[in-house]
């Protein structure tokens, strides 16, 4: 079979579905996923663009797909993404029916593509606009990305003041020995294929709106026509005393993550914060530190966000993987010996024995 051969497969009976259903079928080893919406079928790719998730498992609303994991949406008709998380559209396959059979007409090379990047233009010299765009997390390339397929030909400008293309942010607490270029959202040549550019370690300082520029640390300026900052946000500082102290971290760029994964081997570790941050990075280094501990505000991790049962499922979980839960503190005091961390003090007068503590 060469590879642009057509691949006709019968897939079920017309009859066999009902309107609002979907179904997974297995192509070449392409998982397929099947839709009757509307009095009509169609297929596109079954596996979620962002960390592949089966959409079959997720919900159909009318002609819209969300993925169970973390909610993106599809067109089940053009396999394109509404929303995000996730980037890439499905791959979409003609589907016919004949004789009361519906069939899937594709080619083995088609099948190949498990995402598919919707189409973009270019930069157009005559065009002498620029977007400017401060930061380069998910939201600045998205914009980025939005305005070529959307036919933007002006110049794209996004600067950050990280040494980072943009990269995928919440996998820092998920593979905190991930390296940089591990997580990155797009290749490098994806930048200068769709002429985006990316100016890397460039830390704005102001903006002047009426002379529409943007100021940078190092003395330079970048005049826009339309400006975005989507900088995103910070971890939250620790007020209590002690919290400059040597070996206490917060988490937000790759370089932290590659410092607590570093310092952690065989440590006792506190984190403070008991919600996804803490917990994902609670669960990491569960097999690695010495003993982790978990410090939250409230009865049960997650409380806020999924309640009572899965919060307390959660901990019992982990509990079993060995993690220490001390809730309804926070700590009062961390003491410190030559600079670094020694033990914490929790408002409750518990005092935690430590060598690295994490901030969520
Ligand atoms: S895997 Fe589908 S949204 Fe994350």
């Amino acid at each position: 079979m060469n590879g642009d051969e057509k691949i006709t497969q019968e897939l079920c009976k017309e009859s066999e579905m009902k309107d609002g259903e979907m179904r997974e079928f297995e192509i070449e080893g392409r998982s397929i996923l099947l839709v009757k919406s509307n009095g009509t079928f169609s297929a596109v790719g079954n596996k979620c663009s962002h960390y592949g998730a089966p959409l079959s498992k997720g919900f159909l609303a009318g002609d819209r797909v969300r993925c169970p994991w973390h909610g993106a949406c599809f067109n089940v008709k053009t396999g394109d993404i509404e929303e995000y998380p996730g980037l890439d559209s499905l791959p979409c396959y003609k589907v016919t029916v004949e004789n009361g059979s519906v069939h899937l007409v594709t080619s083995k090379k088609a099948l190949e593509n498990v995402k598919r990047v919707k189409a973009m233009c270019r930069h157009n010299a005559s065009n002498r606009s620029t977007v400017a765009i401060i930061g380069a997390g998910p939201a600045a390339l998205v914009c980025a990305e939005t305005l070529r397929q959307e036919g933007y030909s002006g110049k794209i400008v996004m600067v950050t003041r990280e040494n980072h293309l943009p990269y995928d942010r919440p996998k820092l607490s998920k593979a905190m020995n991930a390296k940089a270029e591990d997580i990155y959202l797009r290749p490098k040549e994806f930048y200068s294929q769709h002429d985006i550019e990316v100016r890397m370690g460039k830390e704005a300082v102001s903006v002047n709106t009426d002379e529409a520029r943007v100021k940078f640390r190092d003395g330079s300026f970048l005049q826009y026509s339309q400006l975005l900052i989507a900088t995103g946000s910070r971890p939250r500082e620790l007020q209590c005393p002690g919290s400059t102290l040597k070996n206490v971290f917060s988490l937000r760029s790759p370089e932290d993550a590659t410092a607590v994964s570093e310092e952690a081997g065989g440590k006792n570790v506190v984190i403070m914060g008991s919600s996804f941050i803490g917990m994902e990075v609670a669960a990491f280094l569960s097999d690695k530190a010495n003993s982790v501990s978990v410090i939250g505000k409230s009865s049960v991790p997650f409380q806020a966000v999924l309640g009572d049962q899965i919060g307390a499922l959660a901990m019992k979980l982990l509990e079993e993987h060995g993690v220490n839960f001390y809730m309804r503190t926070e700590a009062r005091e961390i003491h410190g010996e030559n600079g670094q961390v020694k033990e914490v003090l929790l408002r409750n007068g518990t005092v935690l024995l430590l060598m690295l503590c994490l901030l969520e």
